[in-house]
């Protein structure tokens, strides 16, 4: 059977056609997969304005979608269920991608399913490399998100710490743009950092002792110590407003930025941005006794989180999976993926589910 899967969450409209393989080990396959994004309309306002991105959706949807159903070599005759973001994300973009799921899914007598954004990102995982050995640590990090999952089996997903502030992302894009390297800033400051000097610039690196006193009721607790659940919270707004005196001082003396002073602090910020996912992720990884390591979401992209994970994990013993470079950042193959999981766990939606800017996840529900 054949699944469509939309995905309309932030500034990226995609479609994808996802087949079954019949091989539980390895049960999904990408038939075709389409990413119309709109990096170059938000890049003239450093950053995503969220009325245009829904606009954008809206005129992209229908021929996003007819390009994945020709790739895949189908028609809507061959799709039998249609999986769609509900959340979290820009609530006028999401809405774009659920009222046409639905309305295709209702005119077409098929199953909607509703899929969480990030459960989208953890099955990315399970899509390129098959069934991760379970528990795994999963760490999911992106401009919206950063979060560490415990997954004990497949479709079971507790959260376990999560960013205080700023998402990983977003301070890789801030911090592009303070160093006039445009959007998205994850790849410039990835590609530049690759010139500069790590330790060049001593940022500091946030360790949260205090207990979260806004936890989102859905964090899992109890399955780490108090005093390790607070240390596997992330914090990167400190580490931002860092840069940011750093920047500004560099400037006061000397006007202009040098670029191979660039491309130290960018090296410099990267440094402490990666040992911060990484000892977190392992930390939380020994203590669940997880069996293997995921790092899923745009900036798994990153070429130095991706060498120095894989350097851990041969380090502990741990194998570490990323996706494929084409599904880390925002696409529909990984929301087709999340779908096929519930739809066969029998989890289809209402007809009344709506978009949700700020949908939990915790135990897929
Ligand atoms: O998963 P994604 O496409 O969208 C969200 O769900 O947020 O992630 C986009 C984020 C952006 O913040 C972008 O700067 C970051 O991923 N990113 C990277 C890299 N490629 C994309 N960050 C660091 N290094 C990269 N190579
Ligand atoms: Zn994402």
């Amino acid at each position: 059977m054949y699944l469509l899967g939309i995905e309309t969450s932030c500034d990226e409209t995609a479609a994808a056609v996802i087949s079954e393989t019949g091989d539980a080990a390895r049960p999904w396959a990408i038939a075709s997969t389409v990413v119309a994004s709109q990096n170059a309309i938000h890049r003239e306002w450093g950053g995503v304005v969220p009325e245009l991105a829904s606009r954008q959706h809206v005129r992209d949807i229908c021929g996003v979608t007819e390009q994945a159903l020709a790739g895949a070599g189908t028609t809507l005759d061959d799709i039998g269920a249609i999986a769609v973001t509900q959340g979290p994300g820009l609530v006028g973009s999401l809405l774009v991608g659920v009222s046409f799921a639905k309305a295709l899914a209702w005119s077409r007598g098929l199953p909607v399913v509703p899929v969480h954004h990030l459960a989208g990102h953890i099955e990315s995982l399970t899509l390129a490399h098959g069934e991760l050995p379970m528990p795994a640590a999963v760490l999911v990090v992106s401009g919206g998100h950063t979060s560490l999952y415990l997954v004990p089996s497949p479709g079971d997903y507790r959260l376990i710490g999560r960013t205080r502030d700023d998402a990983a992302g977003e301070a890789y894009d801030k911090v592009a743009k303070l160093l006039g390297l445009g959007y998205p800033g994850g790849p410039a400051i990835d590609r530049l950092a690759r010139q500069g000097r790590d330790r060049a610039v001593e940022f500091p690196s946030t360790r949260l002792t205090h207990a979260d006193r806004n936890a989102p009721a859905d964090t899992s607790r109890g399955l780490l110590p108090p005093d390790v659940a607070r240390r596997v919270d992330f914090s990167f707004s400190g580490l931002k407003t860092a840069v940011l005196r750093y920047v500004r001082d560099a400037q006061a003396h000397g006007g202009g930025l040098p670029e191979p002073l660039v491309a130290d602090i960018a090296a410099s910020f990267q440094r402490v941005v990666v040992e911060a996912l990484l000892d977190r992720t392992f930390e939380a990884a020994r203590w669940l006794n997880a069996r293997s390591i995921g790092i899923a979401g745009g900036v798994s992209a990153n070429s130095r989180l991706r060498a120095e994970a894989e350097e851990r994990g041969r380090r502990y013993g741990l194998p570490v999976f990323v996706p494929p470079l084409s599904l880390s950042t925002d696409n529909a193959a990984m929301i087709g993926a999340a779908g096929f999981r519930r739809l066969r766990a029998g989890r289809t939606g209402d007809w009344d589910f709506n978009a949700e800017a700020s949908l939990r996840l915790n135990v897929e529900g």
